[in-house]
């Protein structure tokens, strides 16, 4: 699983336990998902190649190395995905965003699309948003939908995901990368993840 990235940052392994924690409310629950985001971009765009551009200075007209904002589209999965937007946005002032609602049918696992709000992608790096990677059905549902759009890279950050739904993403889609802050043990019967956060939706928004 080689381009599945573990993150490895003390920040994110506290945060990771905030998350399980049953006494973190939702208010929390949503800034510390935002936060995980933040992180994992960070993380994600360490080897990042800026561009020289000019930019004016108090001296003249100068030549300085800039990422390229506007070349990201931040693809959050509703409903889960939505707080680490905030985050991303952090860190990203100028990219885009683009939405997908995705929800996994609890009785069968298989993921179904309700809404694609995502622009055309060509040549840009797509970044999708989604805290967790349970069965993979939902981050492959994703992929294959914004493959369609023609980015020139996409990248995943997901908060804690599965070996199962991490196994099938990396088999299926090699030529992405995913940064994940927490690989957990398991799914259990219900294609929870164990030890995992329970319902992400739920907890992020209030709801059961
Ligand atoms: C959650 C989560 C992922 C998906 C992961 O969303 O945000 O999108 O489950 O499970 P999978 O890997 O087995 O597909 P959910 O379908 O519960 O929708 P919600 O965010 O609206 O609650
Ligand atoms: N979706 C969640 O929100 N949690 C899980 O453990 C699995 C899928």
């Amino acid at each position: 699983m080689e381009n599945i990235i573990q993150v490895k940052n003390s920040v994110l392994t506290n945060i990771v336990t905030k998350l399980r924690d049953t006494n973190t409310d939702s208010y929390l629950f949503r800034k510390y998902i935002s936060e995980a985001g933040r992180i994992l971009l960070l993380e994600a765009l360490k080897d990042e190649k800026p561009v020289n551009k000019k930019i004016k200075i108090w001296v003249g007209e100068y030549e300085f190395p800039q990422i390229e904002e506007g070349k990201f589209v931040f693809i959050p999965i509703m409903r889960a995905g939505l707080p680490m937007l905030d985050g991303v946005f952090e860190i990203m002032k100028n990219a885009k965003a683009g939405f997908l609602a995705i929800k996994r049918d609890e009785k069968t696992l298989k993921s179904k699309l309700y809404y694609d709000r995502v622009p055309p992608l060509d040549g840009k790096t797509a970044v999708i948003l989604d805290p967790m990677v349970a069965t993979g059905g939902s981050l492959d549902y994703a992929v294959e939908v914004i493959k369609k759009k023609n980015p020139e890279k996409i990248i995943s950050l997901n908060i804690i995901g599965a070996p199962e739904g991490l196994k099938r993403i990396a088999e299926k889609h090699p030529d992405i990368r995913v940064y994940i802050a927490q690989i957990d043990e398991r799914l259990n019967d219900q294609g929870y993840i164990i030890p995992g956060i329970g319902d992400a939706g739920d907890r992020a928004f209030n709801t059961e």
